[in-house]
């Protein structure tokens, strides 16, 4: 192939408060953050702030995998037992299939450090060519539960026909089977 394809990655706050303004959004900026820190191949960030409605985030998550062509789609928020915490749902609404060890390992880790981690629902799946990760809502959770989990998202993006994800390896080393590692350039 002659050109590389330029990855596109998603990142939805779901949060009835951040989208109306009456809180500041600190998971999606959290999320930015450590993607600028962790990849080093080049992307583009497509970013959302949007309600816990469940078809608000049925049409965005759609809309970044469908039209953005988002290789990768972090949420953050919506996870937990409220009422109106519905992000799972909606995402595996989406997805032709799930992933369910993203959900097992995150809790497992969260669980090391706050008890109440096994309140978040928190899933993962692929719609197409999209992997969707959801995260909890507490800033703090974003890098506890993608250090856990990122080494094996860019295999996972190789696996569904996206862009090959690099990552700065002093910060997270990906893992990839030795025969799908490329060589520089
Ligand atoms: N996981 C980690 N790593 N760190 C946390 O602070 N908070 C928990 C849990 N998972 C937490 C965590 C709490 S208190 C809740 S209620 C659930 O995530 C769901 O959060 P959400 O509804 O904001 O997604």
């Amino acid at each position: 192939m002659s050109t590389q394809q330029i990855a596109s990655i998603g990142i939805v706050t779901v949060s009835d408060r951040a989208s109306r303004g009456e809180y500041v959004d600190r998971g999606g900026p959290a999320i930015v953050d450590y993607l600028r820190q962790v990849l080093v191949s080049e992307y583009r960030e497509v970013l959302r702030v949007i309600p816990d409605e469940r078809e608000t985030i049925v049409q965005t998550l759609s809309e970044l995998c469908d039209e953005q062509g988002c290789c990768l789609v972090i949420t953050t928020g919506g996870t937990g037992p409220a009422e109106r915490d519905i992000t799972p749902e909606a995402t595996e609404a989406v997805c032709d299939k799930l992933m369910p060890g993203f959900g097992e390992l995150m809790r497992k880790v969260s669980l090391e450090k706050v008890p109440t981690a096994i309140l978040s629902r928190q899933t993962a799946g692929i719609r197409g060519s999209s992997l969707i990760v959801n995260l909890p809502g507490q800033p703090k959770a974003i890098s506890e539960c993608l250090d856990a989990v990122f080494p094996a998202i860019p295999y996972c993006v190789d696996l569904i026909g996206g862009p090959y994800l690099e990552t700065n390896e002093s910060r997270l080393k990906a893992f990839r089977p030795p025969s799908a590692v490329k060589a520089n350039n």
